[in-house]
C-alpha cells in the first residue's frame, strides 16, 4: 500500500527508452572480458589534442582577463526548474534535451545544458547587484544535453561563455561580439558573425501572430516539424534546416518591420559598434536562437569555408552564440536587471580549427620541448631523474623515455619530438660528474659539467631561439 502511494507520487515521466545498442569494439578478450567503451553521444579528449584545448583555454582566460570578466564555476548538477523557467517550455532543449533526474531526496534535478541560467542564479543568489555594475562573468565547462549525436554534436559537450549582467546599453553586446570574435581570430581560425534583433516580448507578440498568419496560408507544403511549431513554438519554424522549408522561410515576414523605435535605435547602435570595430557581420532575418530568454539582439559565430575546403557533415553548425536577455534576471526572482551573454563551443571550435589548419596546411604550434634527456644503464637512469628534476625547476622542459634502453631508440625519439638538444648520461659520465649536450641538427657534442648543464642549455637555447628568428 504504502509502496503504491509513493510510486504515484513520482512526478517525473518516465523518459522514452532508448534501446542501448552493441558497441561493436565491446568485444570480451582472451579472458572474457567485456572491454567498455563510451556510452551514445559521449566522447573521451586525447592528449594528442590537448595543444588545442589548452590553447583555446588560453585565449579564453586571456581575453576574460583583458575584458575583466571574473571567472565563475557553477555546480554541474542544478534544480531542474531552474532550465525549465529560464530557457522555456516548448525549446528542444528542456523538452527532448534535458538530462532530468529525481535525486535521493526526491528533488527534481538536472545536469546543466547551458551556463546562463546558472551564471543569473549565482547572480542574484550572492547579492551581486550590490556590486559595481555591470558585473561580468566567464565559465568554461561541461554542459549536457540527450541530442541525436553527429559530428560537432555531443551530450556532453564544453563551452566557454561570457555573462555581463547590470547594464542594457548596446556597448555591451557590442563588447560581447567583440569578445566572440576575438575568441576565434586570436587562434588564427577566421569566422564571421549572423546577427538579427529579436525584440522586445510585445514585439514579438505581434509578429508571431504575422508569423503563424502566413505560415498557416502554406501548411501544406511544411514539414511535420513545422506543422508541429506552428502550434507550439512559431519563433522556431525560422530555425528549420528542411529543404521543403526553405522558400517559405525565406518569403516569410522578418521580426526587423514589428521592431519599435528603441528596440531599432538598440540594433542599430549595436551595428555601428561593429562598424567601428571592424567586426564583419551579416544580417540574418531568420537567426532566431534555441532558448527562450532572448530579447533584442541575438547572434552567432560561423566559420568562414574557403573556396577550396572541404566540409565535414555537420560542421556547418554555429560554432557559438548569444545575445540579449534583459527580463531573464527578474523572471528568475531578481530585480529588473539587463544582461547579455555568449557561449562558445569548444569541440566544434578545435574541429574547425584543426579542419582550416589542414585545409592550409599549416602545423599548429606544439608546447615546445628544450631538451631531451637520454640515459644508458641504471646509474645514468637515477641521476637522469634527478637532472630532469632540478632543470625543471629552474624553468626547462626535458623530455625523455626510460622504457628506452638503447641510445639510437631514445635520439630517434628525440627527432621526432623535434627538440633542439639531447642531454646524454651514460656510466662514464655518472662517474666524471659530466653531461653530454648534443646539438640534434648538426650531431655535435660538447661534454659539460654537471652542475653547469642548467646554465649551458640555457646559453644555447638563446642561442638556438635568436638563429630562428633570423631565418
Ligand atoms: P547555445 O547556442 O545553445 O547557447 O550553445 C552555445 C554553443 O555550444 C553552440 O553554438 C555550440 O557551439 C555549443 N553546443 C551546443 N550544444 C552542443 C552539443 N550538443 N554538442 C556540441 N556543442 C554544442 C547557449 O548555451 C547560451 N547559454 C549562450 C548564451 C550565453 N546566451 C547568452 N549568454
Amino acid at each position: 500500500m504504502l509502496k503504491k502511494k509513493i510510486e504515484k507520487k513520482k512526478f517525473i515521466k518516465k523518459p522514452k527508452v532508448e534501446k542501448a545498442k552493441p558497441r561493436v569494439d565491446a568485444t570480451p578478450n582472451a579472458s572474457g572480458k567485456k572491454a567498455y567503451t563510451l556510452l551514445r553521444g559521449m566522447h573521451d579528449i586525447l592528449p594528442k589534442d590537448e595543444k588545442y584545448w589548452k590553447a583555446f583555454y588560453h585565449t579564453a582566460e586571456n581575453l576574460a582577463e583583458h575584458f575583466q570578466f571574473g571567472r565563475i564555476e557553477t555546480p554541474l548538477l542544478e534544480e531542474a526548474s531552474l532550465f525549465v523557467r529560464s530557457i522555456g517550455k516548448g525549446t528542444d532543449v528542456v523538452d527532448k534535451e534535458m538530462y532530468v533526474f529525481e535525486d535521493r531526496d526526491g528533488t527534481k534535478v538536472a545536469l546543466r545544458p547551458e551556463g546562463t541560467a546558472s551564471a543569473v542564479r549565482a547572480y542574484i543568489m550572492h547579492g551581486m547587484w550590490n556590486m559595481v555594475q555591470p558585473v561580468k562573468l566567464w565559465y568554461f565547462g561541461s554542459m549536457f544535453r540527450h541530442e541525436k549525436p553527429q559530428a560537432g554534436r555531443f551530450r556532453e559537450h564544453t563551452q566557454m561563455g561570457f555573462e555581463t549582467i547590470g547594464d542594457p546599453d548596446p556597448v555591451q553586446d557590442a563588447e560581447l561580439i567583440l569578445l566572440a570574435f576575438n575568441f576565434y581570430k586570436d587562434m588564427g581560425l577566421p569566422v564571421e558573425v549572423h546577427i538579427n534583433s529579436l525584440g522586445m516580448p510585445e514585439e514579438r507578440q505581434k509578429y508571431k501572430v504575422a508569423l503563424v498568419e502566413y505560415y498557416r496560408s502554406k501548411r501544406s507544403y511544411l514539414c511535420d516539424d513545422c506543422k508541429f511549431r506552428l502550434n507550439k513554438n512559431p519563433m522556431r519554424l525560422l530555425d528549420c534546416k528542411q529543404e521543403r522549408c526553405q522558400p517559405i522561410k525565406e518569403e516569410a515576414p522578418q521580426i526587423i518591420s514589428w521592431l519599435e523605435e528603441e528596440s531599432k535605435n538598440h540594433f542599430t547602435k549595436v551595428l555601428e559598434y561593429l562598424d567601428e570595430l571592424g567586426v564583419p557581420y551579416i544580417l540574418k532575418p531568420n537567426l532566431v536562437r534555441g532558448l527562450d530568454y532572448y530579447t533584442r539582439t541575438v547572434f552567432e559565430v560561423y566559420p568562414v569555408v574557403g573556396e577550396n575546403e572541404n566540409v565535414e557533415p555537420g560542421s556547418q553548425s554555429a560554432l557559438g552564440g548569444g545575445g540579449r536577455y534583459d527580463l531573464l534576471v527578474e523572471e528568475m526572482g531578481g530585480k529588473p536587471t539587463a544582461a547579455a551573454g555568449f557561449s562558445a563551443g569548444i569541440e566544434r571550435a578545435v574541429s574547425a580549427l584543426k579542419q582550416y589548419y589542414d585545409a592550409k596546411q599549416i602545423k599548429f604550434p606544439s608546447q615546445p620541448l628544450d631538451a631531451f634527456m637520454a640515459q644508458l644503464g641504471d646509474q645514468a637512469r637515477r641521476r637522469a631523474l634527478k637532472t630532469i628534476n632540478d632543470l625543471r625547476a629552474s624553468g626547462l622542459k626535458i623530455a625523455y623515455n626510460f622504457s628506452k634502453n638503447s641510445l639510437k631508440g631514445q635520439l630517434e625519439t628525440a627527432n621526432s619530438l623535434q627538440v633542439p638538444y639531447a642531454l646524454i648520461l651514460g656510466q662514464k659520465e655518472v662517474q666524471d660528474g659530466t653531461v653530454i649536450i648534443r646539438d640534434m641538427e648538426s650531431g655535435v657534442q660538447e661534454i659539460v659539467d654537471q652542475k653547469k648543464v642548467e646554465h649551458l642549455l640555457k646559453k644555447k637555447l638563446i642561442r638556438f631561439d635568436e638563429d630562428k628568428k633570423k631565418m
